[in-house]
């Protein structure tokens, strides 16, 4: 037969399900496992999101405009406006989930050739979508040793060549926790204006904010706004991942012109999950300050516990649900394996994500997970007891 699609072939398999396998195996053998490497929040859904599913009632499910349903745009319109961001519904198209939004952006964007500078380490599903539309990801290394932020400006300028088209970051950032500064925005900002790049910043966890710090967003930067894509999701927000309903932003005319093309191509986003997504945006801050508080939480019971096992390195993470911690062993993979098959006590496990897989340059994070703190804290803090337990066994082995 025919060869299948070469760069499809290429990309690489999920790195936070990389050790599904294991798991499945492990758990058949009446394992129990506390799964730490998918950050897939375990919170509930406000009830407004089923109040609003259960009201739609009518005959056919029609599609819908595929800009998005006028109630949600309203609603999303109101959200930014308290969150202080100026825009307006013309600026807004419903997506299906941040992940279509950011496939949309890139589409419009890139040409064959163009490079995106992104922050490593990064949330590795960018890679699909970079695979996917072509764009061809330089990254810019932070480190544990300065918390996952930016080290100066050169570390980015010298990134940038003639076929740089766009700069994407993640604020708060996924794996890292990381909530860049304001001083850190504007410098990306003036980067941008000064090599007339796009800014791509996926904001999916905006209020996650732990320790009183404010919350930053591009949106607040306004002399960036004509070239700024702005993308944002009710996944994390109102735990509602299974909603599938995003977000792309811009007040560039030109990128909505083809973030428009696309949307209309794929017809329309999920008519019901809209009716759902307008009942989350409706509780305004109730659901969100709810949530920051109960992440704030875990991360501190997450992180007090690492402190107490020998070897292990992490900074202190300060937004998101995620961090990321260098283990006293030479391959974090092959621990977390040894973890699923051979390690247990009274018959429970734990399980992350092995962070090099969050990394575009070879051979960083192989010493490094990604913990994402979903569980509640008293599941967590048998989880990191875990960790530690395992770890101590398996360095004398
Ligand atoms: C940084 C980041 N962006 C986007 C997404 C995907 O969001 P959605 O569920 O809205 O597609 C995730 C999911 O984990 C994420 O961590």
């Amino acid at each position: 037969m025919k060869q299948l699609s070469e760069r499809m072939s290429n990309m690489e398999a999920s790195s936070v399900r990389i050790l599904t396998k294991y798991a499945v195996d492990a758990e058949a053998k009446g394992k129990k496992i506390y799964k730490l490497n998918i950050g897939q929040p375990d919170l509930h859904v406000p009830e407004e999101y089923y109040r609003n599913i259960h009201a739609f009632q009518e005959p056919t499910v029609e599609y819908m405009p595929s800009q998005g349903i006028p109630e949600l745009l309203k609603e999303v319109e109101d959200y930014y406006k308290n969150t202080g961001i100026d825009v307006n519904k013309e600026n807004i198209y419903i997506t299906t989930g941040g992940t279509e939004a950011l496939m949309f952006t890139l589409f419009s964007l890139i040409n064959p050739g163009d490079e995106v500078i992104v922050l490593e380490p990064y949330y590795s599903n960018y890679n699909t979508i970079f695979t996917i539309t072509g764009a061809k990801p330089v990254a810019v290394t932070t480190y544990a040793e300065n918390g996952f932020h930016i080290r100066d400006r050169a570390s980015i300028e010298q990134k940038i060549t003639e076929n740089t088209k766009a700069i994407l970051v993640t604020n708060p950032g996924n794996p890292t926790g990381t909530v860049l500064r304001e001083d850190e925005l504007r410098l990306i900002a003036d980067i941008a204006i000064e090599n007339d790049l796009y800014i791509i910043c996926d904001e999916v966890y905006r209020e996650m904010v732990f320790d009183n710090r404010k919350v930053t967003s591009f949106g607040f930067v306004e002399d960036v706004h004509d070239r700024l894509i702005l993308i944002d999701s009710v996944s994390k927000r109102y735990n509602a991942c299974g909603a599938r309903i995003g977000v792309v932003i811009s007040k560039n005319k030109e990128i909505l012109q083809l973030i428009s093309k696309l949307c209309q191509g794929r017809l329309s986003v999920s008519t019901i999950e809209q009716h759902g997504a307008v009942g989350l945006y409706s509780t305004g801050m109730r659901v969100i300050n709810q949530i920051r508080d109960e992440f704030e939480k875990r991360r501190n019971v997450v992180y007090d516990g690492l402190q107490n096992i020998p070897g292990v390195i992490c900074t202190k993470p300060e937004g998101a649900f995620y961090l990321i911690c260098k283990l006293p062993v030479q391959s974090a993979s092959n621990f977390l394996i040894w973890m699923l098959e051979e390690f247990e006590d009274n018959g429970e496990t734990v399980m992350a994500a092995p962070a090099d897989g969050f990394y575009a340059t070879e051979a960083l994070g192989k010493n490094e997970i990604r913990i994402a703190y979903v569980l509640e804290p008293d599941k967590l803090k048998r989880a990191i007891e875990l960790l530690g337990k395992g770890l101590q066994i398996y360095s004398n082995k």
